[in-house]
């Protein structure tokens, strides 16, 4: 039977069978250290026999577990009290040498090499905690959500333009050759059609894809988030929930952590700019400390901007487009301002800021067909635009609830919280900032069958 690294501190004078990496090997003449790692950590094995396993072979090792002597245990390591004297080993599988070193941060290493070998980069140990804290975090939203009479559901991927504000994927369909289903930016329609559906809390780990230029908070392609919408509710109970939620998280998983302030601070967007020049200030005490964390809400945003080059998607003859998106409800003391004065209309918008980073987003939404209309107005959709959010119109003519909700990114919250440099750090097979996606190399050409029966036709590109 197999037992596990960390498993080793108990089976002080049994014989036990390992299986694992070499992860480091050290040679002192006649004496071979080699250090077997699993999922559980790492132990020390001595053999004074030769050993033939080097670093990074899979290896199956039968050994007795010793105590070692109070002056040669290592207290940097769990199983820092023992050690394995090899009986037999074997290698299961050999490796190359490796294209890079995986025993240090691996902050230095070009992007291009570790997403190209990224199997190996999440064998560095930074890369490994990453990802199973990141696994404990889901568990964590989804068992506490679960608990207050949420449902999971999961939203199509195949659908129509979800915009928030960056460019659609699109997807070609054989069956109706020149259509093109588009990959959701977020699941925001759908969310809202689950209000009207009933379900009245909802919750998903979502897939989002937007095509847009990176930054380090910013993936390219796609990436995770924390979608939930509720019925019957005011902002302030998105808000509670909300803060509750990441601050049980906290404590829970990242002991080590601890907030700045609670109740965490909520602060108009007139105010945060005129005081911070930004609408996502970082509020921590001491910016040095790794530990601390700083969440505020942004809320009072106006719900419209002025439109600008990179508003693409809405009516060019415009003045306004969306701050957050276009089912966001105006203020509703600001709702006769509309026509007047739109640029002065208040949105029920919040942000979730965690030290400098958005970490988060939402709304209470627009419900009445009347009121989304206008804004379709005011943001200049034409007719062929409106049609494209028929749907929704339509669904708010057979009864919808008041709703919102919000959108924590688990990326950006991980890199924030973490204080990783990007995104990419959070993320098991991240796109590169070029675009190409890790290990897998895509995108890359079609074959012609499959462009035929698209109906596709690509012109040659100049390289
Ligand atoms: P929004 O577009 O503000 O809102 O997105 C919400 C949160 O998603 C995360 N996020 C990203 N994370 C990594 N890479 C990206 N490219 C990226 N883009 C966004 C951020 C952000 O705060 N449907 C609305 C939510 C709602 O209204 O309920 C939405 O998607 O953490």
């Amino acid at each position: 039977m197999r037992t596990l690294a960390a498993e080793t501190v108990d089976k002080i004078g049994q014989e036990v069978t390992l299986q694992g990496w070499v992860n480091t090997r050290r040679d002192h003449g006649n004496i071979v250290f080699l250090d077997l790692r699993d999922r559980s950590g790492i132990v020390q094995m001595v053999s004074t026999k030769t050993a033939d396993a080097g670093s990074e072979d899979v290896i199956e090792v039968v050994g007795l577990v010793k105590k070692r002597p109070e002056n040669m245990t290592n207290p940097k390591i769990p199983t820092g009290t023992v050690e394995v004297e090899i009986t037999s080993i074997k290698i299961i599988s050999e490796a190359k040498e490796l294209p890079f070193p995986i025993d240090t941060d691996g902050y230095d290493i070009e992007e291009e090499i570790r997403s190209k070998y990224r199997y190996l980069d999440i064998r560095r140990s930074r890369m490994n905690k990453n990802l199973r804290l990141r696994s404990k975090v889901v568990a964590f939203i989804r068992n506490f959500l679960l608990e207050r009479e949420f449902v999971e559901v999961e939203t199509p991927i195949l659908t129509k333009t979800t915009p928030e504000g960056a460019r659609d994927f699109i997807v070609p369909s054989r069956l109706q050759k020149g259509k093109f289903y588009a990959l959701p930016q977020s699941p925001q329609q759908y969310k809202q059609l689950l209000m009207v559906a009933g379900l009245e809390r909802y919750f998903q780990i979502a897939r989002c894809f937007r095509d847009e230029d990176p930054r380090k908070d910013r993936a390219y392609g796609e990436f995770t988030q924390l979608d939930l919408e509720m019925s019957f509710i005011t902002q302030n109970d998105i808000l509670e929930l909300t803060e509750k939620l990441f601050s049980s998280l906290v404590a829970e998983l990242m002991p080590e952590k601890h907030i700045t302030q609670t109740p965490w601070p909520r602060l108009s967007h007139k105010k945060v700019m005129e005081k911070y020049g930004t609408d996502k200030p970082d509020l921590r005490k001491d910016k040095n400390d790794k530990n601390e964390l700083a969440f505020s809400w942004t809320i009072d945003f106006p719900l419209f901007n002025k439109q600008s080059k990179e508003d693409f998607y809405y009516g060019s003859g415009a003045k306004v487009a969306p701050s957050h998106h276009m089912f966001t409800a105006p203020h509703p003391d600001d709702i006769s301002l509309l026509d007047k004065n739109p640029l002065k209309v208040r949105g029920l918008q919040h942000d979730l800021v965690l030290n400098g980073f958005e970490v988060g987003g939402g709304s209470i939404r627009i419900h009445q067909r009347e009121v989304q209309d206008k804004v379709f107005d005011l943001i200049g959709f034409t007719p062929m635009q409106k049609k494209q959010f028929e749907h929704m119109l339509t669904a708010f003519t057979y009864g919808v609830p008041p709703h919102g909700g919000i959108a924590p990114g688990i990326d950006r919250f991980l890199m924030a919280a973490l204080g990783e440099p990007s995104v990419r750090e959070v993320m098991a097979f991240p796109t590169s900032s070029s675009g190409q996606t890790s290990v897998m190399d895509a995108p890359s050409e079609a074959g012609k069958t499959q462009l035929v029966e698209l109906g596709i036709t690509v012109k040659s590109q100049k390289k």
